[in-house]
């Protein structure tokens, strides 16, 4: 069965061809990040107008690249929530003119599950491996989520952010250290020079929870960054870069750090048989490091490019809901702050 995965629920304008939920025929990401880059963060109306100019020509790519037409096809699969609303529109009307058009099924995907799917991708045998239960740490520019996962489309939330995003953690402090957009990248290749310093900053902790909590991390480097007079950037100090390694290494210890205690102390709790880690933040190096090292349970997570927002991962889930005979309406709407669970 083969699935077009369509994903703009952010700044990627993302289209992939999917087999049997996880042979990747082809996947196409058209990044937004140079238009957005200037702005330190994404410009919402910017980012559904670059999806609109976009989609078209990133639907034909896909299915140039697997060698399919859409009367191939099973299916139209899309992301319709969470996200901006004005992105998610571009993605939902443009599938479901390709679902009419064609006479296929569409399938409404929450762009959370898709993070986790995409475990599913490039694995053998969809039907044995990971196996349940597992703990799911998704962390992205939009969200922070400890899942339990029972089985396929069986989730239940066991902590969350009660502020910013692990992502936008990442992504505040790399402006506050004047690094580029997306943030949690750049933070990566400066620690790398930084690692093993004396700096350090204190764990977040939400006491007798599984919540995470990460605007005060971002105080402690914002009250750093203006000690050293590195921000606001005019103040005229160029800073050392040495410098800003060390206190970016110590900044991602920490958010990391702080990710890998609460998803180790939920796969103890719900004795789980591994720990999936998605989303963008799930690209970085340190947290795969210290959760591979740290976890009792596999770890399993995709390769970073499948971490990261692509449509092959809605492309997988949508798999799994159609095997079931689930499928949406033509009056499924983009719902922003849709919940998995
Ligand atoms: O899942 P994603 O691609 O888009 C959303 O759904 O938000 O996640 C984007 C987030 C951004 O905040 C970006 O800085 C972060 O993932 N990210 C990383 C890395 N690569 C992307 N954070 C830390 N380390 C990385 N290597
Ligand atoms: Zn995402």
């Amino acid at each position: 069965m083969r699935v077009l995965g369509i994903e703009t629920s952010c700044d990627e304008t993302a289209v992939a061809v999917v087999e049997d939920g996880r042979r990747i025929l082809s996947n196409v990401v058209a990044t937004q990040a140079d238009i957005h880059a200037d702005f330190g963060g994404i410009v919402p109306e910017a980012a559904s107008r670059q999806h609109l100019l976009t989609i078209v020509p990133v639907v034909r790519k896909a299915l140039e690249g697997a060698g399919v037409e859409l009367s191939n096809l099973d299916g139209v699969a899309v992301t319709n929530g969470p996200g901006l609303a004005g992105s998610l529109l571009i993605g939902v009307n443009a599938a479901k003119g390709l679902a009419l058009s064609s006479g296929l099924p569409i399938i409404g995907v929450n762009h959370l599950e898709g993070h986790i799917y995409a475990a599913w991708l490039e694995e053998t045998d969809p039907e044995v491996s990971p196996g349940f239960p597992l703990v799911c740490l998704i962390a992205s520019g939009g969200h922070t989520d400890l899942v339990l996962m029972e089985g396929h489309g069986r989730y239940s939330l066991l902590g969350r952010t009660r502020d910013d995003a692990a992502g936008e953690a990442f992504d505040k402090g790399a402006r506050i250290l004047g690094l580029g957009f997306p943030g949690g990248p750049e933070i990566q290749r400066v620690s790398a020079m930084g690692r093993g310093g004396e700096t350090r900053f204190p764990r977040p902790r939400v006491k007798e929870s599984l919540d995470f909590s990460f605007s005060g991390l971002k105080t402690a480097l914002l009250r750093r960054a203006e000690g050293r007079g590195w921000y606001p950037p005019d103040r005229g100090v160029t800073p050392d870069p040495m410098e800003i390694g060390r206190v970016a290494a110590a900044y991602q210890e920490a958010i990391v750090d702080s990710m890998v205690r609460r998803t180790l102390e939920a796969a103890e709790t719900h004795r789980v048989r591994g720990v999936l880690l998605g989303g963008g933040v799930a690209a970085n190096s340190l947290l795969r490091e210290e959760l591979a090292d740290r976890s009792p349970v596999p770890l399993i997570v995709p390769r970073p490019a499948l971490c990261t927002d692509n449509g092959a991962m809605i492309g997988a889930a949508a798999w799994f809901h159609l095997r079931v005979g689930l499928r949406h309406e033509w009056d499924m709407d983009a719902v922003p702050n849709l919940r998995l669970c």
